[in-house]
């Protein structure tokens, strides 16, 4: 197969480069490859929402700058987080534009939520399932272009460089271009070819390689381990961010734990051990809405300390009401599993969360492979340095989508096709037998 843009994932990342692509030029052929269904993706999963500068009344981009900043830990590149702080509320204009609904106060304003490390009110959500929300829309206007068609159950393998033509490839080599991907179609079992003028890895992060996590299964750091095999630069990959609460379910050890979002410690929710004590105070003064690394350190010292598997949020002193219109899905859960939040403290530990490493890219998204752009949770911007402020995840993915997308189309005239590149060498291997569920795909 042959394309113009070739998109690996579709996440909020992949498709706000496709959607910006495909309105700015509807003869540009964009192929989106997926490894599941197209919405299976962390995106999906956001539940907090998006961190932006919204009411100037009470918010300014310098207190955003600076929680990002501190949060960060001193690692974060200053420019990059100014100017993506700065451009947040175009993004989020435009993101609402396409369809995208946030929860709005009876006066019209939107809701503004609090997360740990911020110093106001500024994350847009929608309830506890933003990410779902804007997954939703960015689809639906994905799917009204003809011109992007989105391929499921495509597992890419690997970039296409000048290794595959038979040259020697090393770190050193200054222009290693990208010129497709090598993929295994699920539904066929075949590797196949795709060559492309330019390709994006919106891949995503890589929790699942950890046995507690909050990422679903797709979450492997493919792209990521695509980029160090093509011999592109990658870093800080050991910045791996924990969550501090995600609900823990005795008979759900491994693979994905669900989510307690930290908007219900904005919203009042208080961390407690398991004499039932609150014990932040002895870690931060800003208690539990302190920086998400700072929380899940001292959730795991308590946890050490008194030889348990969890702390509790303790929801109980929270409006009922208000909680279930915030939270309608985290009610459901835990209801689902006997706990009445009510009357029960919610079982929570720290679970891996978000990679702040990837793939090295500078302003425009453009990697250190020719032809390669990344963005969202596989590309390493400079955003995040040691540790994410909530919610500036969603906005990081925006705002490198879009500058990918300019950076390619001032570009991608540049670039042809590859002619000559083998298919893939499979001597040598064997498919594995087992069954064929979907389940055992990937
Ligand atoms: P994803 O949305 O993860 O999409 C990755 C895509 O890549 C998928 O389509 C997948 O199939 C595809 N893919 C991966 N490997 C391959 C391959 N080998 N071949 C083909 N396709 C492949 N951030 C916030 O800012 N606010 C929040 O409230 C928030 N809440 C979160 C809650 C949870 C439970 C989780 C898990 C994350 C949360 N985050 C939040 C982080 C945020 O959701 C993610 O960082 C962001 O959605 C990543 O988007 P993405 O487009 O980069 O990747
Ligand atoms: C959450 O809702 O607690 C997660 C937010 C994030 O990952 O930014």
């Amino acid at each position: 197969m042959e394309t113009d843009v070739l998109i690996i994932g579709s996440g909020i990342a992949g498709l706000t480069y496709a959607v910006n692509l495909a309105m700015a030029d509807k003869h540009l052929k964009i192929t989106m490859l997926t490894k599941t269904q197209e919405d299976e993706t962390n995106t999906k999963y956001a539940q907090g929402g998006v961190a932006a500068v919204t009411n100037l009344n009470t918010d300014s981009f310098e207190k955003h700058i600076h929680d990002t900043l501190i949060a960060g830990d001193g690692l974060c590149n200053e420019a990059i987080v100014t100017s993506v702080v700065k451009e947040g509320p175009e993004r989020i204009q435009e993101i609402i534009q396409w369809g995208t609904d946030f929860d709005k106060e009876s006066d019209g304003d939107y809701k503004l939520g609090k997360e740990g490390g911020h110093s106001e009110n500024r994350i847009l959500h929608f309830k506890d399932v933003t990410g779902m929300e804007m997954e939703r829309a960015l689809l639906s206007k994905a799917h009204q272009y003809d011109n992007i068609q989105i391929i499921d159950y495509c597992f890419v393998i690997d970039i296409i460089t000048q290794h595959h033509l038979g040259k020697l490839i090393t770190k050193a080599t200054p222009d290693i271009a990208c010129y497709g991907v090598y993929v295994l179609n699920l539904e066929n079992h075949q590797i196949e070819k795709i060559v492309s003028k330019v390709t994006m890895l919106a891949t995503g992060g890589c929790g699942q390689v950890y046995r507690t996590t909050t990422n679903p299964k797709i979450a492997t750091g493919d792209g990521v381990a695509m980029v160090y095999r093509a011999k592109g630069r990658i870093e800080n990959m050991e910045f791996i961010q924990f969550h501090p609460t995600a609900l823990f379910e005795p008979s759900k050890r491994f693979g994905q734990s669900f989510l307690i979002t930290e908007a219900v410690r904005g919203d009042g929710g208080v961390l407690r051990n398991s004499k039932g004590e609150e014990f932040m105070h002895k870690y931060d003064d800003r208690l539990s809405l302190a920086p998400r690394d700072i929380v899940a350190r001292a959730i795991d010292n308590e946890m050490k300390i008194l030889g348990d598997e969890h702390v509790f949020l303790d929801c109980r002193q929270m409006n009922l009401e208000n909680f279930k219109t915030h939270f309608p899905n985290i009610y459901k859960k835990c209801e689902s599993i006997g706990i009445d939040v009510s009357q029960q403290m919610i079982p929570v530990a720290p679970a891996a969360h978000y990679s702040c490493g990837g793939i090295q890219v500078d302003a425009f998204g453009r990697t250190s492979i020719q032809r390669l752009y990344s963005c969202g949770e596989a590309a390493s911007t400079g955003l995040h340095g040691a540790n994410r402020l909530a919610s500036n995840s969603l906005l990081e993915a925006m705002v490198f989508g879009k500058r990918s997308f300019e950076d390619t189309i001032a570009h991608i005239s540049q670039y042809s096709l590859q002619s000559d590149i083998p298919d893939w060498n499979a001597s040598g291997t064997s498919r594995t037998q087992g069954n064929d569920t979907h389940h055992a795909k990937y």
